[in-house]
């Protein structure tokens, strides 16, 4: 995505050829920083503490952290150690343990001395692959938005809700259920976003705003419980939202609040799309609420919350009585029977193994 006239990805490797940089999303949405990965431990601290986040730019990540790792030592026990700090770093976004095992099955087999260049090749393209499958993603959902537009009264925009930030920020370029907005916004269909704000991280109000604000597409941000309210008084088109792990079955998981958007979707006939690259899939998963392992995060989190003041400074304050415990769950599970679709690059299906399969049949041998 251009930002002042700069074409930006997520993630690229530095001018000196070995470093990796990233744009550092905490800093978001009132700063533009650029920060440099220079070492495993740096990767893995990038992952954890959310500077990158979403579910194919955290596989994009750990793929670059083996690269680095690699370049201190390739020797089998730095491969196996690397793959496993970068895959303890967070539990739910299966593209991790895909990028990581992709990276592992190319290195393993090479004598030590070639894994640091077969590394960054192979990162590359983990990368490449990531903007080619979003862009298939946006058009095949841009098919969706232009259906709906069919239906609107001349001048009137298409509504799309989404939650968290499934955008270019969360993925090497385009995203997931944005890249749908954004190849429909390039068509010029008429349309206009509601943001959730996104508790407790807000990705949505300092994220997806910020990406499309910069895009120019129209949108407005509202807190989370806004969704149903706008659904009951026919105030959203469609829903897209994206994923961090789908079973082989359609379940869907994402950030904590989509299961209750999809209900309040459900309730009120409104499509509800998901939209996912195939690496999110997990083909040996049947039952999303009983078999994702669900993150847990800090509970400051939701006590308190980040801003800026008027003079420029970002500031954290808490927003509850001290001593009142808090739980902060990162993602939750939305049946595959609430969901109305599946937006993948090889386009859409139903939320089941059998809409799965009809796409992707070389898995036809999973459980
Ligand atoms: O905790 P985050 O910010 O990593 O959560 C991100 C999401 O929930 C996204 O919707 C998901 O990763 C899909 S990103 C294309």
């Amino acid at each position: 995505m251009k930002i002042d006239g700069t074409a930006y990805r997520t993630i690229w490797p530095a001018q000196d050829g070995w470093a990796v940089e990233i744009i550092d999303q905490t800093r978001m949405p009132h700063d533009f920083a650029v920060a440099r990965l220079t070492n495993l431990e740096e990767a893995a601290h990038a992952i954890r503490a959310m500077l990158v986040r979403g579910a194919p730019l955290i596989g994009a990540t750990a793929a670059y952290g083996v690269a680095l790792a690699m370049r201190a030592d390739p020797s089998d026990a730095a491969l196996e150690a690397a793959h496993a700090r970068l895959l303890a770093t967070r539990p739910t976004a299966v593209n991790l343990r895909w990028a990581l095992e992709r990276m592992r099955a190319r290195l393993a087999p090479l004598p030590p001395a070639a894994r640091v260049e077969a590394a960054y090749a192979e990162a590359a393209v983990v990368c490449d692959e990531d903007v080619a499958i979003n862009r298939a993603i946006g058009e095949h959902g841009a098919a969706l938005i232009r259906e709906a537009a069919r239906h609107k009264a001349p001048g009137e925009p298409v509504n799309v809700l989404t939650h968290c930030n499934a955008g270019w920020l969360a993925t090497v370029d385009w995203g997931t259920a944005l890249a749908p907005v954004y190849v429909a916004f390039e068509e010029g269909i008429r349309l206009h976003v509601w943001v959730d704000e996104t508790r407790p991280r807000n990705q949505g109000a300092s994220l997806t705003a910020w990406e499309l604000n910069r895009h120019g597409v129209p949108h407005t941000v509202v807190v989370d419980n806004t969704g149903g309210h706008l659904m009951q008084h026919g105030m959203v088109d469609l829903c897209i939202v994206g994923t961090d792990r789908t079973t082989a079955t359609g379940d869907v998981c994402n950030k904590i609040g989509t299961y209750l958007k999809a209900l309040a979707a459900h309730d009120n006939g409104v499509p509800f799309y998901v939209a996912l690259p195939s690496p999110t899939i997990d083909w040996g998963m049947a039952d999303g609420v009983r078999e994702i392992p669900i993150e847990e995060r800090d509970a400051r989190e939701v006590t308190e919350l980040t801003g800026i003041t008027a003079d420029g400074r970002i500031e954290t304050i808490r927003v509850t009585p001290a001593g009142s415990p808090a739980v902060n769950y990162g993602f939750d599970v939305t049946p595959a029977r609430l969901v109305t679709g599946l937006v993948t690059e090889r386009g859409v299906c139903p939320a089941s193994r059998e809409g799965l399969l009809g796409l992707f049949p070389e898995q036809g041998a999973a459980p």
